[in-house]
């Protein structure tokens, strides 16, 4: 796991917005002032679901409305599906989103 800092003054002060962190998009969720981080591509059909909003501590999808816990990833009942979750630590400063490392990047470089 690698912790990639992102300044806070870099992002929006928004609920939802897609960034890109070492390559990979990712929809950073802003929901009762607690960050959240997880994949931006909605596993059901591939919707940008950084374009939905967020409901009750789930992740709405605005293609056909799959909802997604925030906390766990996991789709509600029925949809038997997830999204990914990455961690996040938040400083004053700073939010810190943990990514899995690509075993060939440290081996052959980017
Ligand atoms: S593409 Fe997200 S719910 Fe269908």
């Amino acid at each position: 796991m690698r912790w990639v800092a992102i300044e806070k003054h870099q992002i929006k002060d928004v609920e939802l917005q897609l960034i890109t962190v070492e390559g990979k998009k990712i929809c950073l969720v802003k929901y009762n002032s607690e960050y959240f981080a997880t994949a931006a591509k909605c596993p059901h059909a591939g919707a940008d679901i950084s374009q939905g909003w967020c409901e009750n501590g789930f992740l709405v999808c605005p293609f056909h409305r799959y909802k997604y816990n925030l906390e766990t990833g996991r789709g509600i009942i029925g949809q038997g599906d997830y999204i990914e979750i990455y961690p996040i630590k938040e400083s004053k400063d700073q939010l810190l989103i943990g990514v899995k490392e690509n075993w060939w990047k440290r081996i052959f470089g980017s």
